[in-house]
């Protein structure tokens, strides 16, 4: 399954970096969220191969996709992770892909066409770019780390728009970004190049592959209060483990009045 997941976030890959190249449709979900014909497209694709070759398995996609499946395998699919910047022509966004069995992460396959990067884990066997094995890093303070965050398309209107907490550790972390792909930062976390990510109000489809290529990758994935990670939950903090604390004290932090 693990091959079938990687050939397909290939080829899913490889129709958005074409179809980046033509006009694109556009149609808007909400006041800043927006669907293309792209995503629409990785959508079709990848829900057709699955349920082709496992009719049996569930299915839920962002864009709508879904099967109902025999209750042991499920998919989580995000067609086109970073949909803003694959507007703008911004070379950051990716195909996500997370099967779970009885509810618990199996595997979890992200795709960045842009780069040519494959990330890629499997529960228990480790986490993998283009082959090569992860490792997150090893920066023990927040004042030497570079994280990373996101903010909901409806931040406009949500109390808990992630500002106050983006605005504290932007003074206390070495350096804040914000990529626009979410399952890029998670396994960019897991690669090393950034220390840690938190967000919230991210969707099931956004943050299962990442989260499980962090934890295979020796990091640490949990709510924000600390807990480890349920799949869904909408809040999540992914490190290195070392600047977890750290970073989860902050956080509250932020959110005193
Ligand atoms: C978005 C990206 C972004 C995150 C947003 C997500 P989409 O997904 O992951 O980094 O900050 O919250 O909605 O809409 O591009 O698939
Ligand atoms: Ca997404
Ligand atoms: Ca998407």
């Amino acid at each position: 399954m693990l091959d079938f997941a990687i050939d397909l976030a290939h080829r899913a890959g490889a129709l958005l970096r074409a179809a980046q190249e033509r006009e694109r449709s556009v149609e808007a979900k909400g006041p800043v969220d927006v669907v293309t014909d792209a995503d629409r497209a990785s959508e079709a694709l990848i829900v057709g191969a699955i349920r082709e070759r496992f009719p049996e398995h569930a299915i839920v996609a962002e864009e709508g996709g879904a099967a109902a499946g025999d209750g042991r395998y499920q998919w989580l699919i995000d067609p086109l992770d970073g949909t803003m910047n694959y507007l703008h022509g911004l070379p950051i966004y990716s195909v996500s892909l997370a099967l779970l069995h009885l509810g618990e992460l199996q595997l979890g396959v992200v795709y960045d066409p842009s780069r040519g990067e494959l990330f890629a884990a499997e529960r228990g066997g480790g986490a993998r770019c283009n082959g090569r094995a992860l490792r997150v890093s090893a920066v023990a303070q927040l004042e030497r780390a570079l994280i990373s965050t996101g903010f909901a398309y409806d931040r406009a209107t949500r109390p808990d728009n992630n500002l106050a907490e983006h605005d504290r550790l932007l003074l206390r972390a070495q350096d804040v970004r914000r990529t626009g792909s979410a399952a890029l930062d998670l396994c960019y976390v897991a690669a090393g190049r950034l220390d840690a990510h938190w967000e919230l109000g991210l969707k099931p489809w956004d943050t299962a592959a990442g989260a499980l290529i962090v934890r295979e990758a020796g990091g640490q994935v949990t709510d924000w209060a600390g807990r480890p990670w349920p799949v869904g939950e909408p809040r999540i903090v992914a490190s290195n483990g070392r600047i977890h604390a750290a970073l989860l004290h902050e956080l509250a932090l932020a959110r005193q009045p």
